[in-house]
């Protein structure tokens, strides 16, 4: 499969919470320290939505709560409507990538929708971590539908489902969001994609009702991760038609620099073609690729023409995988 209708990202944006949650800060919850978090994951510190850090308690929110997934959402939404030169108005479907809802019904993209104005459709998409990259192809292909205008955006409140005891995996969550507008254009941009889902792994990891928070089996979603990234970006390369030397931007998941650095290199994809932001965000589910596809391109990374690699894992297990072509929008 794959579309075959022209779209481009015209706008692009990020949004991080004010407070920072160092390594420091997690030594206070429990025995662990800066040198084993930042060698076993890269991580060095993540945001956490607003609301001061204090010693959290087991099953309570550390935070003051003022934070919200549709909040973070609304800003990064914004700048990237901005950046596009559009507003609510010209949007057809928002998309809310999200693993943290702010409530059970309705969908977050309702309050977020009447926030940015959209006069189009507007759902939340949950396929954890690799929540993005799914909707990535979806926006394609509601654009391939004939939709002119999709707003995509990962906004993620990891920080409120962390059980705050957990030493084996409480360091890794980090808040945020990231946007883009995806719209109709001249040339096909999606030239690969690969989407997945193990349901029978889905004990690696999983945060229930009512439950402590996240649970995970790190050493098991970490091989596991692995492959299936490795598997799916290169099934989604072969569709391309490409190689990995064609590759220009590496966007992973933000999870573990180990899994990136092991994913990139089974792949053959050196550093400088790798966009990494884990250090100073953890892992922000939906949001990490968002955000590192932010960051690479505001620092001019990304020239027109560059073929732009998308791949992330989470729980479920999902996977998926979307080779970009960085293109030129819609005359305006
Ligand atoms: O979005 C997708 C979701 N998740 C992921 O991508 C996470 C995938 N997994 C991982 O990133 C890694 O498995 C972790 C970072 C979670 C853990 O790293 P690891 O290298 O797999 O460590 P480990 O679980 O094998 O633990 C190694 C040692 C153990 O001690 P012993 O048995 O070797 O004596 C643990 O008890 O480290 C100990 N340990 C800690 N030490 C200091 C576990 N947690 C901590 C801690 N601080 N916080």
């Amino acid at each position: 499969m794959q579309a075959e209708h022209g779209c481009s990202i015209t706008g692009w944006a990020s949004y991080l919470p004010r407070t920072v949650v160092t390594n420091q800060d997690i030594m206070t919850l429990f025995d662990t320290s800066d040198e084993w978090i930042v060698e076993r994951t890269g991580i060095r510190q993540r945001r956490a939505a607003d609301g001061p850090f204090v010693n959290p308690k087991p099953s309570t929110s550390p935070l003051g709560g003022l934070g919200t997934t549709a909040q973070m959402a609304v800003e990064a939404g914004k700048a990237a409507l901005e950046m596009a030169g559009l507003t609510g108005n010209d949007i057809d479907l928002l998309v809310l990538c999200t693993t943290t809802p702010d409530q059970m019904v309705p969908a977050t993209s309702s309050p977020l929708a009447d926030a940015l104005s959209i006069k189009g459709g507007g759902m939340d998409l949950n396929a954890a971590c690799a929540g993005f990259t799914y909707g990535l192809v979806s926006s394609a292909g509601f654009i391939g539908a004939g939709a002119e205008r999709v707003l995509l955006i990962g906004s993620e409140t990891l920080t409120r489902i962390t059980n705050w005891s957990d030493r084996t995996n409480a360091f890794l969550f980090g808040d945020g969001a990231g946007a883009v507008v995806v719209e109709a254009a001249p040339e096909p941009a999606l030239l690969g994609w690969d989407i997945g889902v193990d349901g029978s792994l889905q004990p690696l990891f999983y945060a229930d009702y009512g439950g402590p928070g996240m649970a995970m089996r790190g050493q098991e979603v970490f091989r596991k991760a692995v492959r299936v990234t490795v598997d799916s970006a290169t099934k989604s390369l072969e569709q391309a038609k490409l190689t990995p030397a064609d590759v220009a931007l590496f966007v992973p998941h933000q999870a573990n620099i180990r899994i990136m650095d092991a994913v990139a290199e089974r792949l053959g994809l050196s550093d400088e073609r790798v966009a990494s932001v884990i250090e100073r965000t953890g892992n922000t589910s939906s949001a990490s690729i968002p955000i590192a596809l932010t960051e690479a391109a505001n620092h001019g990374r990304l020239q027109e023409g560059d073929i732009v690699l998308f791949a992330g894992f989470g729980a479920g297990m999902t996977w998926a995988s979307a080779v970009w072509r960085w293109g030129a929008g819609p005359p305006r």
